[in-house]
């Protein structure tokens, strides 16, 4: 495979995703094998990634082997089958069947399950018995359905569907939700399984729109806002070849898979003359929304969106409503439909650099010399509509070397009808009988640390108060306390507000200038505990929550914290599980797994559409440079504009 920018520059990089036509060849391979049958279906086909040490040894003109990896299923049977697809030599180079295993749940099945139910006579009557006969604007959510142990689950895919009514098409039907009525819908067989008809609650009708298409907010709109134009004269200050990007010291590349989304690869940083690596590879691996309301259904509620649905299959195509200004590069997503075929998501990533601010500046009390420099990042980011729910990723790099992941959380809240056992003590009512219920958050990210070479270690840093005596005897004296965490068990770690605790991976074989260890500071200011209790099934599938430090040896394998196959799952692997092994992880090749997230109880202020509301993290540089490495800064001279 040849990938030649316009200018003839080689533009390949063992990680790009595979493109539209590889996708195309991959299907087509593995439709001519023997295992594939009329009811066999395809959840993913993506690159395999090449071997770690392949990649770290790769020049560009070099060319490793394109392998796809995917994953089919028989919606016959219910068999799940994942395939190594050679693309050089066209042919399956193993394939496996996985027990036990239910694919996501895709974005086709999803348009054929709202269809279905719309059309099934149960749930036509139990909305007759709501008053509702013109199923016109009906509107099904599909919801993961869990896992409770449910005798007559096990054997099915199944969805869990919410409904909520609209007065007309464009209305928002989270101000309608249809109380008390849930449908159990069989993915693979297409049908209804049973409508669930829990209980009776009149239906709110109050309209409660955000959208400029309705009178109600087209006439409030503000006409005092003045332009505020962003100009770049000299285009941006990053260039891009294929999915390879530079921008001042920064080397890395970008990814895109349908289960993570967006993925950063091999984050290099240049200084002096080294390019110093500081990521091998960086995405958020999994997610879950636990709710807290335990009446009727609704202890169903609790998406894994990453591996249930995938958040890369979802991404937005920003070809309309980006909201980046300035000099944007995208880059297309190519994901794939259960038959197989690609779809292109066009700019399903967007690139950009932003003036942050000020970087640094001190003025001299004696000269009044100033000096100031202005800060910007490079933003990459992606954004994905989850039915009701908008999450984006913003990945921020800074001139400082510091790596920001910044969560954008958007879109409708999830509601429920203000119902006989509940009310709203487990929610808030947004508006009349309507309550958006109390929920987290929670995302985990894998970072796959490779600070100065793949032999990192894992340090936690505690902030110890010094006893009062002779060797503090004015009662100030505080230090930090610093522990390697050996191994998985020793790793498994979490917040403690009380010694200003944090964390650092550091590189044990490289010095910096004054002789300590090279490393990062992972910056975690958003650890949220969770409240569901831990002998339940939800506890198990979202062991990764448990804590908000987990540590793991490199293994290519482990790349999902609630497993490869979460739909409906109880648990059986994932993070928890691998680190039972309790492997070693000094200085070795290790990845950190970091879980984040924000309580969410619902405000008045996020209905009908919420604000941005962020979560994240971020990776500054601590003992890794010598010194401030943003010195080659050039001063700013003309007020900003610099
Ligand atoms: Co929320």
């Amino acid at each position: 495979m040849n990938i030649m920018t316009k200018d003839g520059i080689d533009a390949y990089h063992p990680l790009d995703p595979l493109s539209a036509k590889e996708l195309e060849t991959a299907a087509n391979i593995v439709r001519a094998a023997a295992f594939f049958n009329q009811f066999t279906k395809f959840e993913t086909i993506e690159l395999e990634l090449p071997d770690k040490p392949a990649v770290q040894a790769w020049q560009p003109a070099g060319r490793l082997p394109r392998r796809a990896f995917v994953c089919l299923y028989d919606t016959g049977n219910g068999a799940v089958r994942e395939c190594r697809v050679d693309l050089d030599s066209n042919t399956v180079l193993n394939d496996v069947v996985i027990p036990g295993a239910r694919t996501a749940v895709m974005i086709d099945e999803i348009a054929v399950c709202a269809e279905n139910v719309a059309k099934n006579g149960d749930f036509i009557a139990a909305m007759a018995r709501r008053g509702i006969t013109d199923l016109a604007n009906i509107q099904v959510d599909p919801f993961s359905a869990g896992n409770f142990d449910f005798d007559d689950e096990q054997s099915l895919r199944i969805v869990h569907c919410w409904v909520f009514y609209r007065t007309d098409a464009f209305d928002n039907g989270y101000a309608h939700p249809v109380e008390g009525l849930n449908v159990i819908y069989d993915l693979n067989r297409e049908e209804v399984v049973r409508v669930l008809d829990r209980t009776l609650v009149d239906i709110s009708m109050t309209d409660r729109n955000y959208s400029v298409r309705f009178d109600d907010i087209s006439r409030r709109l503000r006409n005092d806002l003045k332009a505020i134009a962003i100009s770049q004269p000299d285009g941006p200050s990053f260039s891009v070849q294929g999915n390879r990007v530079q921008w001042l010291n920064w080397r890395f590349h970008v990814g895109f898979n349908g289960r993570e989304g967006l993925v950063l690869n091999d984050l290099r940083f240049r200084d002096g003359d080294n390019l110093r690596p500081l990521l091998y590879r960086a995405s958020v691996a999994e997610m879950v929304v636990p709710y807290g309301d335990p009446s009727y259904g609704h202890f169903r509620k609790n998406a894994f969106d990453v591996g249930e649905y995938g958040i890369g299959r979802l991404a937005n195509p920003l070809t309309i409503g980006c909201d980046c200004r300035g000099h944007i590069h995208y880059f297309d997503g190519v994901v794939t439909d259960t038959a197989g075929a690609p779809m292109v998501i066009e700019n399903a990533i967007c690139m950009h650099e932003e003036d942050d601010g000020m970087l640094w500046k001190h003025t001299d009390y004696m000269t009044m010399d100033v000096e100031t420099r202005r800060s910007r990042r490079l933003v990459i980011s992606s954004v994905a509509t989850v039915g009701n729910y908008e999450y984006g990723f913003f990945w921020n790099l800074y001139l400082d070397g510091t790596i920001e992941l910044e969560v954008k959380l958007t879109g409708i809240m999830n509601t429920a009808g203000y119902n006989d056992i509940s009310g709203d003590k487990y929610g808030t009512q947004v508006s009349p009988e309507v309550v958006a219920q109390n929920h987290l958050h929670l995302f985990c990210a894998r970072l796959d640390t490779a600070f100065d070479g793949n032999a990192n270690s894992l340090v936690e840093v505690n902030v110890v108060q010094d006893p009062a005596g002779e060797a503090n005897p004015w009662g100030n004296a505080f230090h930090a306390q610093e522990t390697v965490l050996t191994s998985e068990k020793k790793a498994q770690r979490v917040r403690n507000a009380e010694t200003e605790r944090y964390w650092k991976i550091i590189n044990p074989n490289k010095a910096n200038r004054m002789g300590g260890a090279t490393g990062y500071k992972l910056m975690a200011p958003c650890m949220v505990r969770t409240f569901f209790h831990d002998d339940t099934l939800l506890a198990k599938r979202a062991a990764f929550t448990r804590h908000h430090i987990w540590a793991t040896p490199f293994a290519a394998t482990e790349r999902y914290p609630a497993g490869n196959y979460v739909n409906q799952s109880k648990g059986e692997e994932g993070i928890a599980v691998w680190n039972e092994a309790d492997r070693n992880i000094e200085n070795t090749d290790i990845v950190v797994w970091h879980t984040f997230g924000i309580m969410h109880l619902p405000r008045l202020e996020d209905f009908p559409v919420q604000p941005v509301v962020k979560c994240g993290f971020s990776l500054m540089a601590d003992g890794f440079f010598d010194e401030n490495p943003t010195l080659d800064m050039p001063p700013s001279t003309d007020g900003g504009n610099a």
